[in-house]
């Protein structure tokens, strides 16, 4: 069996920022494709609202431009948000030639919802499984194509050759073994880093480790400390990390304290359509006021055809666990939801790194700011998919095949004899993210938190050198290196903005530029 592969283009990564950099190179050079599980395991799979694209004529790109300004708090590149807003209804017909079929009014125009942050209906979607049939056809698509797709392959770490990225060691889960994966360019689109914290909406994969890799080899990483919360995942003992969509908001849903008040009013003038940071922290203040274990988000008002139209998923899933959402109220708690930081790229997906592209929420494009409004990740991913894809197609003839790299060495590591440490420090290191690092930060617990992570990280870097290497192992050993980034940006950061929030100090609505 080979073990050291060749190819012109390495992809990492299979959700939408993967598949439409894959999907617009195949015709043009050999590319390979690696996912850590079932080629459609990832964030994408699993989103609901939708993607946003100006489409209504009583919308227009100045007001999606403003409002991603306004929610990016003053964090955004001004000229990214345009570049990937004017770039969203190509986006949508590029996707409708991949088969994605979005929910229309009357069979002819798309249904436009609405959801926080955004001042029009601009959000295209597949009922409330948009991520669903994005990936789908996706998946459908590049299965046709001449692409070779490695499932079960976990990236451990990019190989640098000569100040250039040259390829990747990846686990092949089902051996135990280490192949070489080479290629002219690499292309990290290994999804965000959610997982790092407590309670997720993310598939368990979301563990930062495009991000990870990338630091390692030196890459520019910013704005971690924007780690987005999403403010209605299901609270239930049986449900794992099951979302509520924005959507059901956006389309007349409201928020309830148990005894039955409505509380976001008090909180912003747009109420429950207020940006995520917004609502998640009310709801955070409200739980931790009251000492309630979640609020609740109520739709029953409207009628049940309108509700299992528009929610047929999300309808489904609570009535398994006994919540007949026409009828009653559903019980929420926020949750790590989206990385807005990550490796930081140029308008193609280049990364600092010659040879390395990052696209997706691995990447840090300047789009999200300190806050990302809801439906831009889905767009981003399609954008810069399309616009890195166009620039490694200039490169592909003037670039050589790198040279051989060495092997991977497991020579001085033995098999474990103590799992249990890689376990314990997973839980460890997402509690205390989630308790010192969460919604509401202050110095004191960043402190906490540093002191901590230190300690972890030397535990799992000596754990690293002396066993062989595991799928948990490696996902814990890039989650020590992402709760680092997360907690020395937040604690650079001294100003509360977007999403982070630090009680020692005030809001300050126009933050300093992403610097790049
Ligand atoms: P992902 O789709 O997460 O794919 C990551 C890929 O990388 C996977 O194939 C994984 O196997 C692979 N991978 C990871 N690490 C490795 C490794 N070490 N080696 C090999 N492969 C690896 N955004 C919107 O715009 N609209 C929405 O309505 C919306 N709803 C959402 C709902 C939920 C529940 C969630 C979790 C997110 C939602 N988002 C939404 C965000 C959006 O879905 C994601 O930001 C986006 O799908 C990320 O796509 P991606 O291609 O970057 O990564
Ligand atoms: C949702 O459907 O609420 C998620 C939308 C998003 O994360 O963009």
């Amino acid at each position: 069996m080979k073990t050291h592969h060749y190819y012109d283009v390495l992809i990492i990564g299979s959700g939408a920022a993967g598949l439409t950099v894959a999907l617009n190179l195949t015709k043009h050079c050999k590319v390979a494709i690696l996912s850590k599980g079932p080629i459609d395991e990832g964030s994408t799979k699993y989103a609901q609202g939708g993607i946003a694209a100006v489409i209504a004529n009583t919308d227009s790109i100045e007001s999606h431009i403003e409002d991603t300004l306004r929610t990016g708090d003053g964090l955004c590149d001004p000229d990214i948000v345009k570049f990937v807003v004017t770039n969203a209804k190509d986006s949508i017909s590029w996707l409708v030639n991949q088969g994605v079929n979005f929910s229309t009014e009357d069979g002819k125009n798309f249904h436009l919802t609405r959801e926080g942050g955004h001042s029009h209906r601009r959000v295209l979607h597949s009922t409330d499984a948009t991520g669903a049939a994005i990936e789908n056809s996706l998946v459908t698509m590049v299965k046709k194509e001449p692409v070779d797709i490695f499932t079960e392959y976990t990236a451990i770490n990019l190989i640098k050759q000569n100040e250039r990225c040259s390829g990747a060691y990846a686990l092949n889960n089902l051996k135990n073994t280490v192949e070489t994966f080479q290629a002219k360019f690499i292309v990290l689109a290994t999804g965000g880093a959610s997982k790092v914290y407590l309670y997720t909406t993310n598939p368990d994969c979301s563990s930062g480790d495009g991000i990870a890799m990338a630091e390692r080899v030196g890459c520019k990483i910013a704005n971690m400390e924007f780690n987005q919360f999403h403010p209605t995942c299901l609270y239930h003992p049986h449900a794992k990390s099951f979302l509520i969509s924005e959507a059901v908001r956006g389309e007349g849903g409201i928020l309830l304290l148990p005894n039955g008040e409505r509380f976001m009013p008090k909180f912003d003038a747009l109420a429950e359509l207020a940006p995520r940071d917004i609502v998640a922290r009310a709801i955070d203040f409200e739980m931790k006021r009251l000492g309630i274990d979640c609020v609740y988000l109520d739709i029953s008002h409207k009628s049940a055809k309108f509700i299992t139209k528009h929610f047929p998923n999300i309808y489904k899933r609570c009535l398994e666990l006994g919540i007949d959402i026409t009828k009653h109220q559903i019980p929420v708690v926020p949750a790590a939801h989206y990385t807005c930081g990550g490796v930081v790229v140029d308008k193609h997906g280049r990364t600092s790194l010659s040879g390395l592209y990052a696209l997706g929420e691995t990447s840090c494009t300047g789009l999200h700011g300190a806050n990302r409004i809801a439906s831009n990740s889905l767009l981003e991913c399609i954008v810069y998919g399309k616009s890195a894809s166009e620039d490694i197609k200039q490169q592909l003839n003037q670039t050589e095949l790198p040279p051989p790299c060495a092997p991977w060495n497991e020579e001085q590591v033995t098999d474990s004899d103590e799992a249990v440490v890689v376990t314990h420090n997973w839980g460890e290191i997402r509690r205390l993210m989630w308790d010192y690092v969460g919604i509401v930060r202050t110095n004191k617990r960043l402190e906490r938190a540093h002191r901590r992570i230190e300690l972890l990280k030397s535990e799992v870097q000596e754990y690293y050198s002396k066993f062989k290497i595991s799928k948990n192992l490696i996902e814990l050993r890039n989650l020590v290196v992402v709760a680092d980034l997360i907690i020395n940006a937040a604690t650079r950061r001294k100003s509360s903005c977007g999403l982070h929030y630090n009680l020692d100090y005030k809001p300050q609505p126009k933050a300093q530029q992403l610097k790049k």
